[in-house]
């Protein structure tokens, strides 16, 4: 299974990383950025990597140095983990890795059948299958359209509730063939994409999290510290640009005003990139 961290120039170019530096990777995944962190902060650096996901904290301390201090702990909790120590950059790459997305029985790829599971942090109790067999045709419709941004919603949402009240839906097989059903052929790839992103962040709470890791963040970097985040659609794109804009000039200096993106060759090499979009910001 390969694994391309996305944008690694660029969140060098923006963390601009010194010697004996203090960084926090805050979605660890299979550690490409800290990495590339590492090589440039030397023996008296430190990275501080974060990872909710037991699996992938598994995957990262195989492939990271072993002094390398790595917590499975959600972003949002980043203060504790510094203990109150200031930092001199923090990377958050949001999202999943290829490893999550590749393992059929996390259940967040629509391509691939399993368990409609999608909890990032298996720690949670409630699955997306339990969610999707417990919430109204109303609240489901919702979930589509808030963070899916599907017009399909409701008439998705129907099928599914007649579906269930026969028999619960518990595979990301039954939940594709449902879709199809109700979706023109040309349409099924991003109708697909939609339902599994809007389920996934209302499973794991994504958009709240994040707002939430943001302001954590901000809080613990140094004067002069910087501040990367890495978005793959629109919501989370939205999320970020309106938290800098809300601190330019306050508590941030933003660096990028336009979101930086791949180029067409880091796309060919790696179709994960495809949507990125990296923002990045000074503390003042
Ligand atoms: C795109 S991957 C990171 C890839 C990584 N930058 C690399 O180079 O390999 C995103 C990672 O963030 C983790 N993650 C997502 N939300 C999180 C949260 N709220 N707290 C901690 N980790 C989170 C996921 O488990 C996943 O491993």
């Amino acid at each position: 299974m390969m694994h391309i961290p996305v944008l690694v120039d660029k969140v060098l170019e923006i963390l601009a990383p010194k010697e004996g530096g203090v960084y926090v990777d805050a979605t660890l995944g299979g550690g490409g950025h800290s990495l590339a962190l590492l090589e440039r902060i030397g023996e008296n650096g430190k990275v501080i990597g974060l990872d909710k996901d037991g699996a992938t904290i598994a995957i990262a301390k195989k492939r990271l140095p072993s002094g390398m201090e790595i917590y499975r702990e959600d972003f949002v909790n980043m203060k504790d983990v510094v203990k109150n120590e200031k930092v001199d950059g923090i990377i958050f790459d949001l999202g999943l890795s290829s490893f999550q997305l590749e393992d059929r029985n996390r259940g967040f790829s629509y391509t691939l059948d399993g368990p409609l599971d999608m909890r990032i942090d298996t720690n949670l109790t409630t699955k997306a299958s339990d969610s999707l067999n417990r919430l109204s045709e109303e609240e489901i419709a919702d979930i589509f359209k808030k963070f899916g941004e599907e017009r399909n919603a409701r008439k998705i949402a129907k099928l599914l509730d007649e579906r269930k009240k026969k028999k619960p839906i518990l595979t990301t097989g039954e939940l594709v063939s449902i879709i199809k059903r109700v979706t023109p052929r040309r349409r099924h790839r991003k109708t697909l994409a939609r339902i599994f992103q809007s389920l996934r962040i209302y499973v794991n709470d994504e958009l709240n999290t994040l707002e939430k890791g943001l302001k954590e963040a901000v809080e613990i970097l140094k004067v002069e510290g910087r501040l990367c985040v890495i978005s793959y659609h629109s919501l989370e794109d939205r999320i970020v640009k309106n938290f800098f804009r809300e601190l330019d000039g306050k508590k941030l200096r933003i660096l990028t005003p336009k979101p930086l993106r791949p180029t067409r060759d880091e796309i060919e090499r790696n179709r994960r990139s495809r949507s990125a979009k990296l923002r990045g910001a000074e503390r003042l």
